[in-house]
């Protein structure tokens, strides 16, 4: 039942476990550049078929984002097919279950949070396995990646205005923020800092209040804020977003946000392409968050060596945008053609993380 997704797969190793009606998938799709990076999400699936195809996807998705990120890691994804969401004491004891798995890996994949788990969760890991990022600063962890993750879009914002107006004065720009959750409430000081006219829209409508308030920007609608016109937008809300039904009706000069798979499908960046809207590829934009845990967690750098890192987007956007337009690509594919190349010219070997600190 479990194997339908796997022989289309090009990654390394699954490893499942099974703890009281969860089952547990930690995929590693590369170890290439290093030890296998990535959250782990909690979530109810249908079907466990469901949790493999997504812990395979993400997985794979994070070997290309580490590689582009310039950050001596390979991608993994683990996947929690839990029954319903837990609290209290079976969550404990599932996520102490969870740690013996990883830790039987030997380094072999880094964990950290994703959908459902935080930094609490990341605490309990870390009891029973060393190979975790993401718990908390009072654990001695890195904290919340969230405004890591913001200062990396804010950097690719300023390449991708460069670009498109021919200067990076963000003064005379505006930008519509989807989502001002943990990294689009930052991300929206920070552009507002900058100059940037904003206009911000949340499900959440308190929060988008509250947040435009903070920052001096106009709230939009919801399901109003992709057809906003604007400079540059910037999903942070939800992956999907830019398919076939929502492309038509954009009104943006530039799209750049911290999302996780905001393409529906390939097709989709070609799409953008046509309608002459700059995609810059989620992937490069939202590598900060990783950033944040792998350069202050594994290889014990300082906020100022972290800081570089995150400033270094902006330039790996530039030359990706020069790639495309060069190789006449579409930025998705020429992030992708990068990534490849770092991972064939990677040492191919496994790099304990501790050894590196
Ligand atoms: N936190 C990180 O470090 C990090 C790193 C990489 C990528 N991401 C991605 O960035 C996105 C935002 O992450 P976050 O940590 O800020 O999450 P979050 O849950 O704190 O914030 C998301 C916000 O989006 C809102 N939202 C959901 N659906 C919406 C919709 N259809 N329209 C408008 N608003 C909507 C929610 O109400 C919430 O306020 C997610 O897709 C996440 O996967 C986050």
């Amino acid at each position: 039942v479990l194997t339908a997704s796997l022989p289309a797969w090009d990654g390394e190793m699954v490893a499942v476990a099974h703890h009281a009606g969860t089952w547990m998938f930690v995929c590693v799709h590369s170890t290439r550049l290093g030890p296998a990076a990535g959250g782990t999400r909690m979530k109810v699936y249908a079907d466990p078929e469901d949790a493999l195809r997504d812990g395979l996807r993400l997985a794979a998705a994070m070997t290309r984002k580490n590689a582009v990120a310039g950050l001596p890691l390979g991608g993994g994804k683990a996947v929690l097919a839990v029954p319903r969401i837990p609290g209290g004491a079976p969550r404990r004891e599932l996520l102490l279950r969870y740690a013996e798995l990883v830790n039987g890996l030997g380094g072999t994949y880094v964990t950290a949070c994703d959908m459902n788990v935080t930094e609490a969760d990341m605490d309990v890991v870390a009891e029973r396995t060393p190979h975790v990022m993401g718990r908390s600063a009072e654990a001695g962890g890195a904290g919340s990646s969230a405004p890591s993750t913001a200062v990396g879009v804010y950097h690719a914002i300023r390449t991708a205005v460069a670009h498109v107006f021919g200067d990076e004065d963000l003064r005379r720009r505006s930008a519509a923020i989807q989502g001002v959750g943990a990294v689009g409430s930052v991300l929206a000081r920070l552009l507002a800092e900058a100059g940037m006219r904003l206009a911000v829209a949340d499900v959440d409508e308190a929060r988008a209040r509250r947040v435009a308030r903070e920052v001096g920007a106009e709230v939009v609608p919801a399901d109003e804020v992709l057809s906003t016109g604007c400079d540059v937008l910037s999903p942070c809300a939800t992956g999907g977003i830019l398919n076939e039904d929502t492309i038509p009706a954009l009104r943006c000069r530039a799209i750049v946000g911290a999302a996780n798979n905001q393409l529906r499908e390939p097709a989709d960046a070609e799409r953008l392409a046509a309608r002459g809207i700059l995609y810059a590829p989620d992937f490069v934009v939202n590598a900060g968050g990783i950033i944040h845990l792998a350069s202050l967690e594994l290889l014990g750098e300082s906020e100022a060596a972290r800081d570089r890192r995150l400033e270094a987007i902006g330039r790996t956007l530039a030359e990706c945008l020069r790639r495309a337009d060069q190789e006449r690509v579409s930025p998705q594919v020429a992030a992708e053609r990068m990534a490849a190349e770092r991972l064939a010219g990677g040492p191919g070997a496994r790099l304990s993380p501790r050894a590196r600190t």
